[in-house]
């Protein structure tokens, strides 16, 4: 009995979307991609001018007005960098001197943080470096740090969320010219995918409140890229794609339909040590993961999110979604082998008496305090290595520092899986979970002007779930000041 209805639904199953999926049993990727055939969008490469003194200088505009093209027929109101949504992405190598030009043409304030970058607090473009609209800021900082992909995105103190959804996001790739050989070719075989959802209403606009709920906004509509049912042609044997996180709350857990293997060389901050065999990653909204996929010649495949098996379910809604039809041409150009060592460098132990830092999270508070503008949190020396252990007392979160690199040691008392022990800047925490890091802090000291530490489900950020950490000249932490004059209280 059991068997025969198996079998009926496998026939079925063939036949068309138009029969609706069946949830239950294996969907083939026909009945799940028709309508895939939009051409994925490439965000386009920044392009720099050089500076005499060998600098590279991005200008970069915040932009509202823009109109999309996402749903067939319709036109988008939405926000971007350079362009009508998302912005382009910025490139450059450690060692590069950069020149930001951060121009902000919104109706509003807003800033823009370079999201996994090492620099100095004033330029990290928190709350605390607004640009006000028509203005300029011109942030400037040294690449000292290995090959990683980044992002930049608004930081409005409680108007993140917004900033976001409605377009204001771009990848910063980092290369290192001594990297190991992985594709580097953008766009053809080294692809970034920024994921989002979005809820759409009839007109065709973004709707949804990115403001409401325990989480926040979870649409039911994809964009990867901006491309609504994208496809991407691959034209080599291997393909690495550089997933994005950039949704305000959703959690995805990306593989493929077929569940064949990949494999991840990076996370977050840089390159594993060596590459890790897997077929999913999970990433939380500001994770990244660097993957490396092979294809048979003219076959197609099928990217996509799955929700947890319900036994592990988070109290997050995960959904199963398609991200991206995977068309293989006829021919696919050799790649090469992904080295067995990516010069990735193992965690360091934490030193015997490193220093303990809790923090609480709870509905959107850390250690029972909501964020303040005025606080300083936590002061921190340079260089310093630390434990920070996070103990989650209620429903899903995840955790982002900026400045840092981190390892997670564990989550609830076992280490993480092995494509989440290279190098990162963001967790995800269970509801309920213990989550223990190794952070290494940077050296850029400044006593006045703080880094931010949150929750990077947008919704939780903006209601306040955030603190505030400075570095310092070792042996001057009790001179600091906890009070930052000029900034009122927030409540
Ligand atoms: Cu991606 Cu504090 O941010
Ligand atoms: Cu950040
Ligand atoms: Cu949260």
């Amino acid at each position: 009995m059991k068997r025969r209805s198996l079998l009926s639904l496998a026939a079925l199953s063939g036949l068309s979307a138009a029969v609706g999926a069946c949830s239950a049993g294996p969907r083939t990727p026909s009945a799940d991609v028709a309508g895939f055939t939009n051409q994925l969008r490439i965000p386009p490469l920044a392009r720099p001018e050089a500076g005499v003194d060998g600098s590279k200088r991005f200008a970069l505009e915040l932009r509202a007005g823009g109109r999309s093209r996402f749903l067939p027929g319709k036109t988008t109101e939405t926000w971007g960098i350079n362009g009508a949504y998302l912005g382009p992405t910025v490139r450059a190598a450690r060692g590069d001197r950069v020149r930001m030009a951060v121009t902000n043409r919104l109706p509003e304030s807003s800033t823009l943080h370079w999201h996994g970058m090492r620099l100095p607090a004033r330029m990290d473009g928190g709350p605390h470096q607004m640009i006000e609209p028509g203005a300029t800021w011109a942030p400037e900082w040294t690449i000292e740090q290995p090959a990683a992909t980044s992002w930049f995105h608004p930081h409005p103190h409680e108007r993140t969320a917004r900033h976001v959804y409605r377009g204001l996001a771009g990848l910063f790739l980092i290369d290192d010219p001594d990297g190991p050989r992985l594709p580097g070719d953008y766009g053809v075989d080294d692809v970034p995918l920024i994921i989002q959802d979005k809820q759409f209403d009839g007109d065709g606009q973004f709707s949804g409140n990115v403001d409401g709920g325990t989480f926040g906004l979870l649409g039911d509509t994809i964009l990867v890229n901006g491309t609504y049912l994208p496809a991407f042609q691959a034209q080599t044997e291997s393909v690495r794609f550089r997933l994005l996180n950039a949704s305000n709350a959703r959690v995805y857990r990306v593989g493929f339909a077929d569940r064949r293997s990949f494999q991840v060389v990076g996370s977050d901050a840089g390159l594993l040590e060596r590459p890790v065999t897997v077929d999913r990653v999970k990433i939380s909204p500001g994770e990244r993961a660097e993957i490396v996929v092979r294809f048979a010649a003219g076959e197609t495949a099928v990217l996509d999110s799955r929700g947890e098996p319900a036994e592990q379910a988070n109290d997050i809604e995960e959904g199963d979604f398609v991200l991206l039809k995977i068309v293989a041409g006829a021919a696919l150009k050799p790649s090469p082998e992904v080295p067995a060592a990516l010069g990735g460098t193992a965690p360091e132990p934490p030193p015997a008496g490193a220093r303990v830092r809790r923090f609480v999270l709870s509905g959107s508070e850390i250690n029972d305090r909501d964020m303040d503008m005025s606080r300083i949190d936590e002061v921190v020396p340079a260089g310093a290595l630390e434990i920070w252990e996070l103990d989650n007392t209620t429903y899903a979160h995840n955790f982002h520092i900026h400045e840092v690199a981190f390892r997670v040691l564990e989550v609830n008392g076992q280490p993480p899986p092995a494509y989440q022990a290279g190098p990162k800047d963001t967790v995800f925490v269970p509801k309920l979970a213990k989550v223990r890091l190794a952070v290494r802090f940077g050296r850029h000291t400044d006593p006045l002007t703080p880094y931010m530490y949150h929750c990077h489900l947008l919704r939780h950020e903006d209601k306040g779930m955030m603190g505030q950490f400075v570095i310092v000249e070792p042996g001057t932490e009790s001179r600091v000041p906890r009070t930052l004059a000029g900034h009122r209280h927030h409540n």
